[in-house]
């Protein structure tokens, strides 16, 4: 398959920014985060987008930014875990590469974001968050051209297969 770009989607915790940045260093390929663009673009941190500005203004931002990094080629991706939401930011993706979308189990998700506490959507308990937002995006990522579920494998095992798969 001959690709101009992956772009990595998933559930928040699904490990798209590890395993972006381990692809692209095999591809020899740029890695990019749309979050870390954003909060680059805009000089502060997402939470605090979210909290003065609040999310739609955010999924503006976002949409802005999958946009202007898919015009180019020769990178991996990873996006929010909310970016696929938009129709528009769907069809950009697909337009600009392979999509492909990481799976893992709430149990898995909860273990790894549970580090990080900063994520605005994830405020309050825990487990009850990312039970809630997984139903309400049960089918939100089933647009990818590819799916890979992580929770049993190491971040090798899921570059390697997602490059066995696209190469
Ligand atoms: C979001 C996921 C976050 C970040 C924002 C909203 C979401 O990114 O874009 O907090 O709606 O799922 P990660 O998936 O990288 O945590």
């Amino acid at each position: 398959m001959i690709t101009n770009n992956i772009v990595l989607v998933g559930f928040m915790g699904t490990g798209k920014s590890t395993v972006g940045r381990l692809l692209a260093e095999r591809l020899g390929w740029n890695f990019l985060d749309s979050d870390a663009e954003i909060e680059k673009n805009e000089q502060t941190s997402i939470a605090e987008i979210f909290r003065l500005h609040g999310e739609a203004h955010f999924r503006q931002l976002e949409s802005q930014a999958l946009a202007d990094i898919l015009a180019g080629s020769g990178q991996v991706l990873a996006t929010g875990g909310g970016a696929v939401l938009a129709e528009t930011n769907r069809t950009c993706m697909l337009g600009s590469g392979c999509v492909v979308a990481l799976q893992a189990t709430p149990e898995k998700i909860i273990a790894r974001v549970s580090s990080d506490q900063s994520r605005p959507l994830l405020q309050g308990n825990l487990e009850e968050r990312v039970h809630a937002l997984m139903e309400t995006r049960k089918s939100a990522y089933d647009f990818a051209t590819m799916a890979i579920d992580t929770t049993e494998l190491t971040v090798e095992q899921i570059v390697e297969e997602i490059i066995a798969r696209t190469g």
